[in-house]
């Protein structure tokens, strides 16, 4: 293009591009992420899928998997969606092009930085904060990034009121940033190696209110975004009471910071904080509720939709799935039932009814919404594989729920069953086996959510070649008779 051309090229109103490089990654990464989800599963049944290769160590991995599906998918998901929202919302473009540019390299280098140093074994050795200092650095100036844009943006809106997805987005932006900075405080021995500024308990303390802030932040406040733009979109029909959303918002916030100790009953953590984490994560249950209520609800008067909508069954499912993790959360904080449930994998079925129930189909139902306008098209091509996506990705999270459930249970009876004489009834070894039958339910299920997300790949694809289609055609060729 020469410099007359470039100079006089229309520029798009809204900075669309970053959403779309954003967009593209988060169903690259969900495949790549579930992938490693599915192959680990398969090692908890034949563990020779390690081919005694240290990198493909189950150990090494899990944090793989853990970090390729929150940070990598659902990050990338939230930026685009952010990005999105904002400048509709707002009326306005993004506050920089060149630091929202700097937000995608710098994330996605955060990323394949983790995804090299993770099988290498490098790790700090904290749950879902694994990666080592300069990363660390790195993301820190990434997240500064995204803060300027995010608020620059917000700042410069041509509207006054501040539409309440917003306030979703700006609260899982700025606690993030702090909750990343406090943890990630650590002294460097060696480029590869460091060690956490807080010791014992307090840095258990430290590692958990990080770890359920991230779940607060990232994995909710950040999707409740995206929830409250996306539904009301899809649904055609206005959030169902904003004065509950303000609600939902302020009591949700405050209230999730307080909740990380139930991470660490029966620790060395002192009582009084355990049961403090107890009890704040009862009172959890009604801002979470609130919020499903909210979302639900935006449906009234537009119930029929569900019949024909892939789309908006996505979203509708993912907020029960949202009620039913935010529901059992608080009972498994009870310091009685979390004597049954920690250690077993009750807590990975919670997990992944959130993660997979909540998370990753809020993902899915927003960007069936947002692919299509993104390049120029109405709907995606074809609804019918997106329904197909949404029965063979809700039959696999159930699958995969309902498994670890059952294993989770039965594995907690087993380890604390003893014979009348006071001996355990059953060794470690019978309790694993006994799971084995729930792994391969729960492999199965992985498989089918995985599927799914290559169903999604392939409509995205033929959504964007019709869009390329439709930009290429000559208008007047489009007019003359066959
Ligand atoms: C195909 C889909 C998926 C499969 C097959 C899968 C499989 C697994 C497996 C086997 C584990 C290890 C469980 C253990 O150590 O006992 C795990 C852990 C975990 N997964 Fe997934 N996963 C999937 C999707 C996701 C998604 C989309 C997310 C988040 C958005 C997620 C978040 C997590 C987390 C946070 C853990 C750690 C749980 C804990 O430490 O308690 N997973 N996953
Ligand atoms: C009202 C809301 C919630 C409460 C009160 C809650 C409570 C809990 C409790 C008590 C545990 C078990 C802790 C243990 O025994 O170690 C747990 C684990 C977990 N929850 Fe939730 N939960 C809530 C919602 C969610 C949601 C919506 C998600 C995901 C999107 C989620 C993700 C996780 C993860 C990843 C873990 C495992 C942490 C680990 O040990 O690695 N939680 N949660």
């Amino acid at each position: 293009m020469s410099n007359k051309e470039a100079n006089t090229a229309p520029v798009e109103p809204y900075n669309d591009t970053v959403v779309r490089q954003f967009t593209v990654m988060t169903v690259v990464w969900g495949i790549v992420g579930m992938a490693v989800g599915v192959l680990i599963a398969a090692q908890l049944i034949w563990p020779q899928l390690g081919f005694e290769l240290p990198w493909l160590s189950y150990g090494r991995l899990r944090p793989l998997h853990t970090n390729a599906v929150i940070f990598a998918f659902g990050g990338s998901a939230l930026f685009a969606t952010s990005y999105y929202v904002v400048q509709r919302t707002c009326h306005v473009r993004l506050f920089s092009d060149r630091l929202a540019a700097f937000t995608f390299w710098g994330w996605q280098a955060v990323i394949v930085l983790a995804a090299i140093s993770l099988p290498l074994g490098w790790t700090s050795g904290k749950e879902y904060a694994e990666l080592e200092w300069p990363i660390d650095i790195l993301i820190a100036l990434v997240w500064v990034a995204y803060l300027i844009v995010f608020f620059g943006t917000l700042a410069k809106r041509r509207v006054k009121h501040i539409y309440v997805a917003n306030w979703f987005f700006g609260a899982f932006i700025v606690a993030t940033a702090v909750l990343h900075i406090v943890n990630s405080a650590e002294i460097p021995v060696t480029l590869f190696k460091s060690y956490s500024a807080y010791a014992g308990t307090v840095d258990a303390m430290v590692q958990w209110w990080y770890g359920h802030n991230a779940v607060g932040f990232f994995l909710t406040a950040g999707f409740l975004g995206m929830m409250y733009y996306f539904v009301p979109k899809q649904a055609g029909r206005p959030v169902y009471s904003y004065r509950l959303s303000i609600v939902h918002f302020w009591a949700l916030i405050s209230v999730y910071m307080w909740a990380g100790p139930h991470h660490l009953h029966y620790t060395t953590l002192p009582d009084w904080a355990q049961t403090l984490g107890m009890v704040f994560s009862l009172i959890l249950l009604a801002p979470s509720w609130g919020g499903m209520i909210n979302g639900i609800m935006t449906l009234s008067g537009a119930w029929h939709k569900l019949r024909t909508d892939p789309i908006l069954k996505f979203l509708i499912v993912s907020l029960s799935f949202y009620g039913m993790s935010t529901f059992e959360g608080p009972m498994m904080s009870i310091k009685t039932v979390n004597a049954l449930s920690h250690y077993t994998d009750w807590t990975i079925g919670h997990v992944h009814s959130g993660a997979l129930g909540w998370v990753s189909m809020t993902t899915v139902g927003s960007l069936y919404v947002l692919i299509p306008r993104l390049y120029g098209q109405t709907q995606m091509w074809s609804t019918r594989l997106i329904d197909w996506h949404f029965w063979i990705t809700t039959i696999g999270i159930v699958l995969y729920i309902t498994a670890m459930w059952v294993a989770g249970i039965m594995q907690g009876l087993m380890w604390r069953a003893t014979d009348a004489d006071g001996t355990l009834t059953y060794t470690f070894v019978e309790a694993l086996n006994a799971t084995y039958p729930y792994y391969v339910v729960r492999f199965l299920g992985g498989v089918l959510v995985l599927s799914g997300m290559f169903m999604l790949a392939w409509n995205y694809r033929k959504t964007v070649l019709a869009g390329r289609k439709v930009a290429v055609t000559p208008p007047l060729e489009q007019a003359q008779p066959a």
